[in-house]
């Protein structure tokens, strides 16, 4: 049973592909919230046909964009619209690939074009999204748009690979077009660097397991659900953070600031 805290407000939610997605968590909890959204994602996506047991369920319409192709976003952003009845209050881009992780190339040994498409579907993305929402005017007055990003952007992950920078880029979009669309329209933009979480795009990289695992024994509360950052997302689209932009915001149970913890210094106990 949700708080009404997001009652009345609209919005498109990006990147729900099965269940374990944080995307799916958050249509679940928004709707719960009293939201009524679009789902999106990528055409070959649907193919999978778990986002229509996703629609069923919290009683949204699905627009299939790729989030590379403005034709796509500006059809998306007009039909949106017109389902849902008026103008947008939230977006949650929630969208990650890089075909270099995929293909197991080392990041000193990069494929380039593969390298452009893991920047212009991880970050590139979220700047095509913001570019679209402004130019139809598609965003109220303290509109909250949110994308999910990693601590690799900030420090060394070295099997996070290309999609590293593509992080760095993302956190970077954000604060940028967060001064812009603040100044013009009062919208705020901001990134969320969650926990390792085991998703489709998670577990896809290299040593996934063994490293949840790490992180789990560094963060004093422990790694962060995709459950928790539902939570945290419905927090972020409702009326009560309103003075919150251009931030990239931990949500890591703490690893974020943690040098080292009493249970990562005993698993080197020589005696
Ligand atoms: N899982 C983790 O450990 C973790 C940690 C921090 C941040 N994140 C980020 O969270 C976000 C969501 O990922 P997730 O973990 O829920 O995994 P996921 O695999 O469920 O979601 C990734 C989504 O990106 C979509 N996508 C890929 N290419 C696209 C395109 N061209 N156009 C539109 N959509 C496209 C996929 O279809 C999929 O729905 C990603 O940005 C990811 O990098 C994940």
């Amino acid at each position: 049973m949700g708080n009404n805290l997001l009652k009345g407000k609209k919005g498109i939610i990006f990147g729900a592909l099965d269940e374990r997605s944080i995307a799916w968590k958050v249509a679940l909890r928004a709707k719960d919230e009293g939201a009524d959204f679009v789902l999106s994602n990528a055409p070959v996506a649907m193919r999978l046909g778990a986002i229509n047991e996703l629609a069923e369920k919290t009683k949204s319409e699905i627009i299939p964009a790729d989030a590379t192709s403005n034709k796509d976003l500006e059809e998306l952003f007009d039909r949106s619209q017109e389902i849902l009845g008026g103008t947008l209050d939230f977006v949650l881009h929630s969208i990650g690939m890089s075909p270099n992780v995929r293909k197991k190339k080392h990041y000193t040994g990069l494929n380039h074009d593969f390298y452009h498409k893991t920047l212009d579907v991880s970050a590139m993305s979220f700047h095509r999204v913001l570019q679209t929402a402004m130019e139809k005017d598609a965003i109220n007055e303290w509109g909250s748009v949110l994308a999910l990003t990693y601590i690799a952007a900030q420090r060394v992950f070295p099997d996070y690979n290309d999609m590293a920078d593509a992080k760095s880029l993302l956190e970077s979009i954000a604060r940028s077009f967060g001064y812009h669309y603040g100044k013009k329209k009062k919208v705020r933009i901001n990134t969320i660097s969650q926990s390792p979480t085991p998703t489709t795009a998670g577990t896809g990289v290299k040593g996934f397991d063994n490293f949840i695992d790490f992180a789990e024994s560094m963060s004093p509360l422990g790694n962060a659900s995709a459950d928790d950052c539902a939570n945290y997302c419905i927090s972020l689209f409702s009326d009560l953070t309103r003075m919150v932009t251009m931030q990239n915001l931990f949500h890591d149970g703490g690893f974020s600031y943690t040098g080292v913890s009493q249970e990562i210094v005993e698993g080197f106990n020589k005696q």
